[in-house]
């Protein structure tokens, strides 16, 4: 028996060999938050399906934003959950709706120490819980939805973010936010582009973070599962309609949709780790299946190596503290 000429296992015998050979670091600066602000609300509320996770009063959303800083977090992405939910979503364009008032809120705690990011979309704010406005058939109307988007982004920008998030999937979004945004001499303000997003069961406690009255599913403006190269092309053409940064979401069932986002585009690349993602973790955890925090940083690890340069996830905060160990 001859000895096998090469040994992968030297570079792995001490902890030391292995940092220093390690290619994927997980960086603080490289995370955000979501956070969620409830229109009305005296106390933070728990999310159930969420464990950690909560519906934000005005002031609690305040800290939490100065925790982001005080962390060395990369930002925060906000969603507003209003009061009152209409055909419309007449709350996303209010400049006193809840999402753009919490703007304002932050933006004013943190300054220019955090990237201050916001959900551009409607289904937080309407009671049927679809992505845009109904025609009168009942199908989301592409094109009556962007002259929404436009006036939510001028609205959110005028708010002080600085960066606006195009979530809904409707086609031509992001070239009609960029054009409403310089209409509005709101050049400066970015767009992540939620480019790749996929109709994913695994949003589902995202529906009761916002209290979706959602009936129905998202088939025909998110993207289907099986479709990688329609990802690719959803984040060119987003790129091409002036995306300053694009974004593939879900994470984890979506590694290889980010590598190929990542090969394709010369943009930064965001993923979201998603709601779904988040829960499989902490319920495995909680009934002792799972070792949490090692889980936690694999995630993390894992989203980065496959090519995403920023990472969206609840764990933002708590990860920072584990990175620093
Ligand atoms: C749309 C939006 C959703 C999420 C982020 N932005 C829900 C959806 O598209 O159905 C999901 C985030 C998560 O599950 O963590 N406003």
């Amino acid at each position: 028996m001859g000895f096998p000429d090469v040994r992968p296992r030297r570079l792995r015998r001490t902890p030391a060999l292995r940092r220093m050979v390690s290619e994927t670091e997980v960086a603080a600066h490289q995370l955000v938050l979501p956070l969620f602000v409830r229109e009305g609300a005296t106390e933070p509320n728990p999310i159930a399906s969420m464990p950690g996770v909560v519906q934000h009063t005005r002031d609690s959303l305040k800290k939490a934003a100065a925790e982001a800083v005080a962390a060395g977090l990369g930002g925060v992405m906000l969603f507003g959950i209003p009061e009152h939910k209409d055909a419309t979503g007449s709350g996303a364009t209010d400049p006193h709706g809840i999402l753009n008032l919490a703007i304002t809120d932050v933006v004013a705690e943190v300054g220019d120490q955090l990237t201050v990011m916001s959900d551009l979309c409607l289904d937080e704010f309407t009671d049927h819980g679809h992505c845009g406005v109904l025609d009168p058939d009942g199908n989301v109307d592409n094109d009556r939805t962007l002259e929404v988007y436009a006036a939510m982004a001028v609205a959110q920008a005028a708010a002080g973010v600085d960066l606006v998030g195009p979530s809904g999937m409707m086609d031509g979004q992001v070239g009609v936010v960029r054009q409403a945004l310089d209409a509005e001499h709101y050049t400066g303000t970015g767009i992540l582009a939620y480019s790749a997003k996929y109709a994913s069961a695994f949003f589902g406690p995202f529906r009761e973070a916002v209290d979706s009255s959602l009936q129905g599913d998202r088939r025909t403006y998110q993207q289907d599962p099986a479709n990688r190269l329609e990802g690719v092309r959803e984040a060119r053409l987003d790129v091409a309609e002036g995306a300053d940064i694009v974004m593939v979401k879900p994470a984890m069932g979506y590694l290889d949709v980010v590598s190929a986002v990542r090969e394709a585009v010369d943009v930064p690349v965001a993923a979201y780790n998603v709601s779904g993602e988040f829960a499989m973790v902490e319920a495995a955890a909680a009934h002792g299946w799972i070792d949490r925090e090692a889980a936690i940083l694999e995630t993390l690890t894992s989203i980065r190596r496959a090519g995403a340069d920023v990472v969206l996830t609840y764990w933002a905060l708590e990860a920072a503290q584990l990175l620093r160990r």
